[in-house]
């Protein structure tokens, strides 16, 4: 971990795509590691969950699930597999990868590129130490009405026996069709149609936009709500454009990094509102230290991802988050990460 700073500019000197495989490769050959033991005052009980620590892996790093224990490994609480597919599928056409670097940011239009339900499933297996979400969409030409609601469905159906938790992404920016799902009658019957294949089990998380107006989050919250939903996953990537910096600031696809922290926050913010704290909130978007995790609890968040601070600051950056969070808390005069949640004016 602390070579990272030597190995950056090496994984910079490559294209964003190559150099995200060449880290899944080198990953794929070091040996998994413990998972997190459970933190007496960050772990965090959601949906019958117990969460080491509160910071995760958001979906998109490792699609296929390949890497997942090495990531526990490096101390994340939780990780998010996926978005995976009914089929495997190819994706957009390269380039479809940025990095911008100026910005701490990220823009992808990558498509859903990954190797199929399947094949993840054999790796996931049954029994594992470490929580492991399974982030499912739909494939391409099946991503709207009712063809998509079938392949939600079959991902449910596929995937529950080896998720701890299943997500429901509604929000990808680069799947045509896909974000239309957010709409009210939409969601309502694609919820109702994944509430009813999962059963009892495994929780069900909804991932969803920050690119929602105030009519949209009131419509989103209320179905999420009706539906018995697990938790609200706020968010994904943006497909606005705060000021770049970077020669890549107008390639197309979803922003992520720091220039997506503002909204993030902003729309976690709302979602907080629109939900009255009666479901779980997790928070994505713009994370890259224990402060920034720490406004988003104090916002409302019981848990946060992240994924494109690793690409800037490195493996070590998951315990930098963790041990900052301890230091923060007992200043803020609280006991334990549970304690805080929610408690911004
Ligand atoms: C390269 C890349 C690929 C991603 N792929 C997915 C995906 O397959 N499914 C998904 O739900 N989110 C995906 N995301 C979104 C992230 O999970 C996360 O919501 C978003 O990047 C905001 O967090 P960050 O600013 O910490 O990166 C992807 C993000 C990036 C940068």
């Amino acid at each position: 971990m602390a070579l990272y700073p030597l190995l950056r500019p090496l994984a910079f000197a490559l294209d964003a795509e190559r150099a995200h495989r060449a880290t899944i490769r080198t990953l794929k050959l070091l040996p998994a590691g413990r998972p997190a033991a459970p933190d007496p005052v960050l772990a965090i009980s959601l949906a019958g969950l117990a969460f080491p620590n509160p910071v995760g892996l958001a979906a998109g790093f490792d699609k296929d699930a390949e890497v997942f224990r090495q990531m526990l490994g490096l101390g994340f609480g939780f990780v998010e597999v996926g978005t995976l597919t009914p089929r495997p599928q190819a994706g957009n056409e390269r380039p479809r990868l940025f990095r911008l670097t100026e910005d701490k940011g990220v823009i992808n239009r990558l498509g859903f590129n990954n190797k199929g339900q399947a094949a993840a499933l054999a790796r996931l297996g049954r029994r594992r130490e470490g929580l492991v979400g399974v982030n499912i969409g739909a494939n391409k030409d099946k991503a709207s009405g009712q063809a998509a609601i079938a392949d939600y469905v079959a991902g449910v159906e596929a995937m529950a026996g080896v998720a701890d938790y299943l997500t429901i992404n509604i929000s990808s920016p680069n799947t045509p069709g896909l974000r239309a799902l957010q709409g009210r009658r939409a969601l309502a019957a694609l919820l109702d149609a994944v509430m009813a294949a999962r059963g009892d089990s495994p929780p069900v998380f909804l991932k969803v936009a920050p690119d929602l107006d105030p009519g949209e989050i009131d419509d989103v919250a209320r179905a999420a709500l009706d539906a018995g939903v697990d938790a609200l996953i706020v968010g994904n990537t943006t497909l606005s454009r705060p000021s770049l910096k970077s020669p890549h600031r107008s390639e197309a696809g979803g922003l992520s990094g720091a220039p997506l922290k503002r909204l993030a926050l902003a729309r976690l913010r709302d979602f907080r509102k629109a939900t009255g704290g009666e479901l779980p909130l997790i928070a994505a978007g713009g994370i890259e230290s224990g402060a920034d995790a720490f406004d988003r609890i104090r916002a409302g968040a019981s848990l946060v991802q992240l994924y494109s601070a690793l690409v800037y600051r490195g493996p070590g950056l998951v315990k930098d988050i963790n041990a900052e969070l301890k230091r923060l808390l007992p200043r803020h005069g609280f006991a334990t990460l549970t304690d805080a949640i929610g408690t911004a004016p």
